[in-house]
């Protein structure tokens, strides 16, 4: 698929079919996440793959009931994938923060998702980036030792309807030109 194709068509997906997913694609997915680019090449990102339904509805328990639109993808998908950065290493210079920013792994571990729901995309899979839960509910069901974050979770698996198109921004609301809200020259 094209990388510009990919970018626009790719929609957060939160209806699954149960149909499992074939190891080859989990890998080519998987292998998107070690491919994104990092700070420093640090690689803090780290990914847990969840197949079990037991840990699922657990992992589902850690969303905030009622008010998280992908819950119920969580136990649907055949698989979910939860995203962790190490801590202290993005971002970091002779074990000091470069930059006032502190910590980069949320920045590091975004681009890894990006690339993960690209890819999955790309191999007809869905996704949805879901980062409203208890992350530190995530971390006890999943063993997460104290110097890793957890970041974000998706669900993984072919859809099983299409996910809306949420409107974007006009492009003059986005991009400027020279200074902050410096239009176009025509
Ligand atoms: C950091 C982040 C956290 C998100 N958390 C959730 C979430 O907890 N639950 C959910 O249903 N969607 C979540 N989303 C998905 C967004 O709602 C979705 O990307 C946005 O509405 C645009 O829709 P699209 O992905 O189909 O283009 C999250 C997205 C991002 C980038």
């Amino acid at each position: 698929m094209d990388p510009l194709e990919a970018i626009k068509g790719r929609r957060s997906i939160r209806k699954y079919r149960p149909d499992p997913v074939p190891e080859k694609a989990l890998q080519a997915v998987v292998e998107a996440v070690r491919w994104a680019p990092s700070w420093a090449n640090t690689q803090c990102c780290e990914v847990i793959v969840v197949k079990d339904a037991k840990v699922k509805s657990e992992l589902a328990t850690a969303l905030l009931p009622n008010t998280n639109p992908a819950l119920s993808s969580m136990t649907e998908a055949p698989l979910v994938l939860v995203l962790c950065g190490i801590k202290g290493i993005s971002g970091y210079s002779k074990g000091q923060p470069a930059t006032e920013k502190g910590d980069w792994l949320m920045f590091d571990t975004g681009l890894a998702m990006q690339n993960l729901c690209l890819a999955a995309h790309a191999l007809g899979l869905g996704t949805v980036i879901v980062g409203r839960m208890d992350h530190q509910r995530v971390a006890e069901i999943l063993g997460v030792p104290q110097n890793i974050e957890v970041v974000a979770i998706t669900p993984l698996g072919y859809p099983a309807a299409e996910g809306g198109s949420p409107k974007r921004k006009d492009i003059s609301q986005v991009v400027y030109y020279e200074k902050y809200g410096g239009m176009k020259k025509v």
